[in-house]
């Protein structure tokens, strides 16, 4: 799977598909929770950063959390004197870092992960009391998602009430899932969902 984004971490931003959805997720993001300037976020599966440099410009700090070292290495590139994200190469499900984060946040990332609960555990533990949830990916598709391949795609989206309650069993609360954004393929479209929800006391 590491290799799939390695390869394809060149030509990641051309094109509209990405930098769309990476658009509408952040207005939908930013539609629902106040990001404030002394707040540590996480972009999970941050990729070259689509997502994580339009948080940055609101937020104290921004890690973008990834295992390809080649989407890092794009995402690296953005960074300038004005506006930074840090890059961490790392599986937080198999070690968890050493700092917590006021909100985590992802793109398209958790449909990559097996482990969809051990995923939401791990990201429980990553955040600091009254942390925060802001997910996006697909709804339940039937396959044809990826025109490459399924390498390394471990769902074909999500059906919402299964995955509210693995979310919920994870320990969050005020799980919401919002409509971010629809992809308009030739032969069928598949909306993306944004799921936020707060870590449970
Ligand atoms: C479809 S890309 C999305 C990238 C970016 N969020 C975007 O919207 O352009 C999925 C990303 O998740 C990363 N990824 C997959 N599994 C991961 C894991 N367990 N931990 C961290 N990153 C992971 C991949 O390396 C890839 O960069």
């Amino acid at each position: 799977m590491t290799e799939r984004f390695n390869q394809a971490a060149e030509g990641w931003d051309k094109g509209d598909m990405r930098q769309n959805i990476a658009h509408s997720v952040f207005q939908t993001i930013s539609n629902r929770i106040s990001l404030l300037n002394n707040m540590s976020i996480m972009d999970f599966g941050a990729g070259t950063g689509l997502l994580s440099f339009k948080i940055a410009q609101l937020v104290k700090e921004v890690v973008g959390v990834d295992l390809s070292e080649k989407m890092l290495e794009q995402l690296e590139g953005k960074n300038s004197d004005t506006l930074r994200v840090e890059a961490l190469c790392h599986d937080i499900c198999e070690i968890p870092l050493e700092r917590k984060f006021n909100g985590i946040v992802s793109s398209m990332a958790m449909h990559h992960v097996e482990d969809t609960a051990g995923l939401f555990k791990s990201f429980h533990d990553h955040l600091k009391r009254d942390g925060f949830i802001a997910i996006a990916d697909l709804e339940a598709e039937d396959g044809t998602f990826h025109s490459h391949g399924n390498d390394g795609v471990y769902h074909f989206g999500f059906e919402r009430e299964p995955l509210r309650e693995i979310i919920e069993q994870a320990g969050f609360e005020h799980v919401r899932f919002h409509h971010a954004y629809t992809v308009e393929k030739e032969t069928q479209n598949y909306p993306i969902f944004l799921i936020t929800a707060t870590k449970k006391l």
